[in-house]
Parts: structure tokens; sequence; C-alpha cells
């Protein structure tokens, strides 16, 4: 089945005149009432920090997994529990004025775009979708329907990276020339698929887990909980996962596009797990804070980042477990992920940064350090953006951009070693065996 029908065959009829939130949001005293769609792993703190606003209420949760929807309504007893998202919003779209999607990479898009047709304002975890097809669908329908969006990268909101991104705009490190960003996490997995099947514990719906993917045989610790992320089905490898944090704050700074090359280094590929380990190089157009061409390489896996004499440190000091390093014509800037200041290096030694101009023109305070304060902040933006007193700084129209940059990367890898062209314009690569990973197809469930 293919995406639109999916839209059309689930979108619920209602006889309510559904307004997106930020036309009632200039109300003082309305409640913004939240559904939350996947409340285990990371959807219990996102559920905790947007139920942390005194102007939340809760009213829907939903879980595939009944231990997790049991939990999290043992926190919301006034909320109604449910394992389908459909069957939720057929019953309580009138009720429900903002949605929240934690869910597993491949569901991203069928629960946000459903949730948008009814006009709700939708804060989705990243990376917003699991193709490239699906990211362009949401950013589209979100700004036809002109609704609050955020995607879920809260260190966006965090005070380290707000001052990288000025410090880069004043132009400390001159124009930026090359980024190297770097985790050695793995989220890939060499390995063959599992043989066999395992029984599906009590507690799982299996069917509405896989949802719009291929329906296949249920095994332990493969898929659910976490382990999707290393599978081609479902998530995006490291590069979805740590990467969508650490590219953010240099792709914001330096205001850049989508890529017009890419290429992966890894290992061939098997259709089933991520691999383990990738470097990937992008070229990106000039923006005013950049040289004619930015070059940027992601390091992934055990060892990562291997030794380059662009990430050497003053006094030999050991490079971040994961960050992320600007080159430019008069020095270098390194962002540590995080929670820790930028550090500014000129000809081999730190320099310190002066943080007053941007305090004495407003832009930013005194460098924060309280990070369970910085942490609610996103969550917060998003539904004061609902109640019309804010404005979120990771629109669908941004998170857009720097998810499909990822996914390209993702791509890549299919592709190992090779230079692959993308037409932003076209939404196409000129390798046309590569454009057949932008989308894929949508399974009735
Ligand atoms: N922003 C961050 O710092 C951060 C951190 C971790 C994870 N994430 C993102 O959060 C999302 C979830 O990751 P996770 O690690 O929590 O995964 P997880 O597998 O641990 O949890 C996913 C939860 O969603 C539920 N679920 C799965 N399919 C569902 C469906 N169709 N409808 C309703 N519930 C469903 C699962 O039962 C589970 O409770 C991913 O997109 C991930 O990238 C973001």
């Amino acid at each position: 089945m293919k995406r639109r029908d999916f839209i059309k065959n689930t979108a619920v009829a209602s006889s309510v005149s559904l307004l997106p939130a930020q036309i009632w949001g200039s109300s003082q005293e309305k409640m913004l009432r939240t559904a939350h769609i996947g409340v285990g792993g990371m959807g219990a703190e996102d559920l905790k920090s947007i139920s942390s606003h005194e102007r939340v209420k809760v009213v829907a949760l939903c879980d595939v997994d009944s231990n997790n929807l049991n939990a999290a309504l043992q926190m919301h007893p006034e909320a109604r529990g449910f394992a389908d998202y459909r069957l939720m919003f057929s019953e309580m779209a009138d009720e429900i004025d903002a949605v929240v999607v934690s869910t597993p990479d491949h569901s991203h898009a069928p629960a946000s775009m459903l949730a948008m047709q009814l006009n709700k304002p939708v804060y989705c975890q990243k990376p917003l979708a699991h193709h490239v097809s699906e990211v362009r669908a949401m950013k589209k329908l979100a700004e036809e329907k002109n609704l609050i969006t955020q995607m879920g990268i809260q260190v966006h909101s965090f005070y380290d990276y707000k001052l990288a991104t000025l410090l880069i705009r004043s132009g400390i490190i001159g124009k930026v020339s090359t980024v190297h960003a770097w985790s050695p996490k793995n989220w890939g997995y060499d390995g063959p698929p599992p043989t066999g099947s395992d029984p599906i514990p009590a507690n799982l719906d299996w069917n509405l887990w896989l949802g719009t993917s291929a329906r296949r045989p249920y095994k332990d610790q493969v898929y659910h909980p976490m382990n999707w992320r290393k599978l081609v089905d479902f998530g995006c490898g490291t590069l979805g996962d740590m990467g969508v944090h650490i590219f953010d704050t240099p792709y914001n700074a330096l205001e850049l596009d989508v890529p017009f090359t890419v290429k992966n280094r890894c290992r061939k590929p098997n259709g089933f797990g991520y691999p383990e380990e990738n470097t990937v190089t992008y070229e990106f157009p000039a923006t005013p804070y950049t040289t004619e061409t930015l070059k940027w390489i992601w390091y992934d896996g055990k060892g990562a980042p291997p030794a380059h004499k662009d990430l050497r440190l003053p006094n030999k000091e050991k490079l971040p477990l994961q960050g992320a390093m600007f080159i430019g014509e008069t020095g270098r800037l390194l962002l540590p992920h995080f929670m820790e200041l930028p550090r500014h290096i000129v000809d081999g030694e730190y320099v310190e940064i002066d943080v007053s101009p941007f305090v004495s023109s407003g832009e930013i305070g005194e460098p924060v350090r309280d990070y369970a304060l910085e942490g609610n902040k996103h969550y917060h933006q998003f539904v004061d953006a609902c109640l019309g007193t804010d404005t979120c700084s990771a629109p669908f129209s941004y998170s857009a951009r720097l998810t499909e940059t990822i996914l390209l990367g993702v791509i890549a890898g299919r592709f190992p070693n090779k230079k692959l062209h993308w037409d932003s314009e076209r939404a196409i690569f000129r390798e046309s065996k590569a454009n057949e990973f932008l989308s894929g197809d949508y399974r009735e469930f």
C-alpha cells in the first residue's frame, strides 16, 4: 500500500471542527490536552517532561506493550489507554489538542501524519522518519496546515549549543571549511538475520508494533525494545540515533541545506542490519558561514573517530567521547556532546571564549550549568508554542532537512564507498539504484 492510501484509509472521520491548537492558544486558563504514542523507553521521558508543564493535561496514552502502557497509566490514571493509535484517534480526536510520538522510527510518519491530518500539533522524536519520502510528506503537511511541530532533539535548546551557534555565526573561526562529527556508539549489526521464532510475549501486540512494515516472526532481543535501531526495516543505525543530535548544532549554526554528494565507507549491505562502523562524507553547498563547499565527515562505531590532525587537542588532551569539531579559516571550535561548553582553539592553544557581547545583546545569558532545567526547555517550548506564547526552535521545516541529510548517509551505506549525487529539488539521486531506498511500501495492518 502506498503512503497516501494509508493516510486516506486510516484518517478518522470526525464530525467535530478541529482547529489547530495555536488558534485558541491565547486563552489563559485553557489546558493543553496531550496524547502520547509510545510511552516506554524515551516515550516515558517525553511524557514526564511534557506533563511537567503546568498547563498540560494528559488525556490519552497509547502503547503496543501493555507493561509500558500500564506503567504510564499509573502515573496518569485520569488518561485513557490504547494499544492502537488509530483507535485512539477515532474515539478521542476531539478531546486531544496535541500529540507526542515516541515510537520506533518506522512508526513516526504513519502516526504523525494521521495526527496532522486531524490538525493536531505534533512533537515527534528524532529522526523525524524512516524514509526521505516520509520526511518530505511530514514537512509538507505541517506547512499546508500551519501546524506547530517540534522534533525531539532536546539538546537543541541547551545553552552550550546556542552559544556554539552564536560563536560560529559571529565568525569566531572565520568561514568553516570542514566539520568532523563522531560517536563510538554502535547501533549496527553485522551478524546474520535471526532464524526461527519465539513466542510473542503476552504484553506485546506484535502486529501493531510492526505497523506498516512487512510481517515477520517475532524474535526475543532482536526488535523490541530498542534493538530495532540496528535494523534497516525499522531504525536508522548510529547515524539516526546519535548522529541526529551531534549533527544538529553544526547543521543549524552553518544554516546548511541538504548535501549534494554523500559517500559512506562501510561494509557491504546485508539487507538486515546496518553496518557497525561507518565513515560518511558529505559535501554541502556554500552558506554565508562556510567556504565555497563544506566538507562534513561523520565517524561511528568502535574506535571512532580515527586519529586526524584536525582532531588533535592542545596539551595532548583526550578528545571527548562524542562531539563535533568545526575547522575554520582562523581556528577550530570543539563542541563536545554534551553538557560541556564549546572550546575555541587557535594555533594549537585554547583561547578563552568571551560571552559578554552576546549577553549584552540579550542573545544569551550567562553559562548555564543546571542541565536538569535545560532538559525540559525543548518540551515546554512546544507546549508554549501550542498555547500561543512561544515558537518552536526545531519545527519540521528545519528538522525535515536535518533528518533528510541523515537518511542520505544511511542510504549511502547501501553503496559502500560510492559517491552518490543528490538532486534536492527533484528529490532523486543521479545514481538511479539508490532511489529505491527513498521510500517503502506500507503494509495494511
Ligand atoms: N531525543 C532523545 O534523546 C532520544 C533518546 C532515545 C530515543 N529517542 C527516540 O525515541 C524513539 C523511541 O526510542 P526508544 O529507545 O524509546 O525505543 P523503545 O523500543 O525502547 O520504546 C518504544 C516504545 O514505543 C512503543 N511502541 C512501539 N510501536 C508502537 C506503536 N505503533 N504505537 C504505540 N507504541 C508503540 C514500545 O512498546 C515502547 O514502549 C525513537 O525514535 C528514538 O530515536 C530519542
